[in-house]
């Protein structure tokens, strides 16, 4: 295989990612994660999260190196992300890449964590055509991104204004009792209840949001909306018909993601919508983002699950990507951007 090799460093919230990337191949890709440490807690603690780091990085360093069977030596680049995420946990990644950069005499190149995450997919399914729509969907982040260059040229065109995607269903997922992270578990949930029983409101779609939020996502109003439910059937004495309130919450959130993401796709003659991130396991999102995609003709792109979670190879992939564009490194007192824009 062609193209430098590039070694890809993540460590924006609780996975620790390592992988190593030569041109577009994934060569090998090791993710340690912390959630099992945060779970108790019912979130993330960033301070666990960040020592956790500083102790699972150099064991999962050796293992990518071991599975990719090279040497530091042979690395030609280290990328590493530089944000947004949680600041302590940021640190401890871009810290290891400078001194591993410095060691071997590379270059260093920071790099954004959304962007990472529709560039993985090119790992998967080939180079990227020329332009397309990407939907970044995770606990963190609810993104649409105009691509025209996965390296050099990407353009925000919207983004959540209040909760992402995840978090909604890790709220919603509090409010029926389930154990967090409540995503998958609202999901399975709702595979059981009937999605037209409880017509929950669409965030930022009403006729007055949609010139101004066009391609903006707002999931707080929702959230609120089922917690009234849920409150009214308390009050009530009613049974919670916890399956239904999971399926219609389910409809709502993958009908706003679905439809702005393809009106996008028009919009900007795009003929293809890459998804991303760890909410990309959503069922009804597949299902709709297929079925109605395949009405326009439209291609959707999804990698595996385990590349739509955090990960070294979306890292290590985008890495990549700038290194063939010839871009400049980043200096060496590169520093971390919590709230990075792209
Ligand atoms: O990318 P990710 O692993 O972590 C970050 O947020 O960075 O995304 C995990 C988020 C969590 O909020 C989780 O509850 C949600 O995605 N999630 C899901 C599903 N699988 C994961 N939400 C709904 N349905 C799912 N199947
Ligand atoms: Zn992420």
């Amino acid at each position: 295989a062609a193209g430098p090799l590039v070694l890809g460093i993540e460590t924006s919230c609780d996975e620790t990612g390592v992988a190593l990337v030569r041109g577009r191949d994934l060569l090998a890709d090791v993710t340690a994660s912390s959630m099992d440490e945060h779970a108790r807690f019912g979130g993330i603690v960033p301070e666990v999260a960040s020592r956790a780091h500083l102790e699972a990085f150099v064991p999962t360093l050796d293992a990518a190196l071991e599975r990719a069977d090279v040497d530091l030596s042979q690395v030609d680049a280290v990328a590493v992300t530089a944000g947004p995420g949680l600041v302590g946990s940021l640190t401890v990644g871009v810290a290891a890449a400078k001194s591993l950069a410095l060691s071997i005499g590379r270059p260093l190149y920071g790099i954004n964590h959304v962007i990472g995450h529709a560039a993985v997919d090119e790992l998967v399914h080939g180079a990227f055509p020329e332009r397309f729509v990407s939907l970044v969907v995770s606990g963190g982040h609810t993104s649409l991104l105009l691509v025209d260059d996965i390296a050099t040229s990407v353009r925000q065109l919207g983004q959540t204004l209040d909760d992402a995607a995840g978090e909604a269903f890790d709220k919603v997922g509090r409010l029926l009792g389930l154990p967090y992270p409540g995503g998958p578990h609202v999901d399975r949930l709702a595979r059981e209840g009937d999605p037209d029983a409880i017509r929950f409101p669409r965030g930022l779609t009403a006729a007055k949001d949609k010139h101004r939020y066009a391609y903006d996502f707002s999931f707080s109003g929702l959230k609120t909306a089922v917690a009234r439910y849920v409150e009214a059937c308390a009050a009530r004495g009613q049974a919670l018909p916890a399956a239904d309130v999971a399926a219609g919450f389910s409809e709502s959130v993958a009908d706003v993601l679905v439809t702005k993401s393809l009106n996008a796709c028009v919009a900007h003659d795009c003929d293809t919508l890459v998804i991303g991130g760890g909410f990309s396991a959503n069922s009804r999102l597949r299902e709709l983002a297929a079925e109605r995609a395949a009405e326009r003709g439209i291609t959707v792109r999804i990698p595996p699950i385990r590349y739509c979670t955090d990960n070294g190879a979306m890292i290590a992939a985008l890495g990549s990507a700038v290194v063939r564009s010839g871009a400049a490194p980043s200096p060496w007192d590169l520093s971390t951007d919590s709230g990075m824009p792209l």
